[in-house]
């Protein structure tokens, strides 16, 4: 492999089952190298802090948050994704979309990879195994219930058939959520999977120290700090017009 570019490296591994080689910044997440160098946009991601899980992949067999793995930390490892196709992969997805698991589906890759963790641990798990093992991934909209449950499904290998009630009985009856599959397999397009080529991009970037977000400054006089060096590259209320959420 000819040499990689300033601040790249190559980085070797296995996706999946299958060998792969990418030219990464070394210290970029794991999650973002997934993304955006391999276009494997199953793995979301919410927080980039560890807090939300929903970046979760599995690191040879266990899981973890892809954004807070350096690239260069996967070198000579097993990488395992939402679109991968093999262990309780396949039975999971089957089972979140048997019992509506997967709601707006930003958790349901992480879910689904936490839970493939622990039925390769556990084969059988009981439902406080499966709550201690999908702890680390945060979901908005289930309430958990439908997804504990499927797991536990999935592990007994007991899936109730997708449902498409009689017409006239469908009132009551639970169905497959029409969009359920892509949800489940992590070929669900959100806005930041595929942006348009025209997206305007905004980073916010938040102060590491106190000075910047100390209470000081967002209540100092707007003319002393108009003033300030320090205050001078800080975007303000007035400069973000569309904000509807602004506070002034
Ligand atoms: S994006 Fe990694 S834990 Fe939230
Ligand atoms: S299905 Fe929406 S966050 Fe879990």
């Amino acid at each position: 492999m000819p040499d990689a570019a300033p601040g790249l490296a190559p980085v070797t591994f296995t996706l999946n089952g299958e060998p792969v080689s990418v030219v990464a910044p070394p210290f970029a997440p794991l999650s973002d190298t997934l993304r955006e160098r391999l276009r494997l946009t199953g793995t979301k991601v919410g927080c980039e802090a560890g807090d939300c899980g929903a970046c979760t992949v599995l690191l040879d067999g266990a899981q973890v948050c892809s954004c807070l793995i350096a690239t260069a930390q996967a070198q000579g490892t097993a990488i395992t994704t939402i679109e991968a196709d093999h262990g309780a992969i396949p039975r999971l997805r089957a089972a979140f979309l048997a019992h509506g698991a997967a709601q707006c589906g930003i958790c349901t890759p992480g879910m689904i990879l936490a839970a493939a963790d622990l039925l390769a641990r556990e084969p059988t798990p009981d439902a406080a195994a499966v709550e201690d093992a999908l702890g680390g991934v945060l979901c908005r909209c289930t309430g958990y219930r439908k997804i504990i449950e499927a797991v536990l499904d999935a592990a007994t290998g007991n899936l109730a058939p997708a449902a498409h009630p009689e017409a006239g009985a469908a009132v009551g009856a639970r169905i497959a959520r029409l969009d359920g599959w892509p949800k489940v397999a992590g070929t669900d397009l959100f806005a930041a999977d595929a942006p348009p080529a025209d997206a305007l991009w905004l980073r916010a970037v938040r102060s590491p120290t106190r000075v910047l977000a100390s209470p000081s400054v967002t209540s100092m006089p707007r003319a002393a700090a108009s003033a300030s060096p320090r205050s001078s590259p800080l975007p303000t209320c007035r400069g973000i017009t569309a904000s509807a959420s602004c506070r002034t």
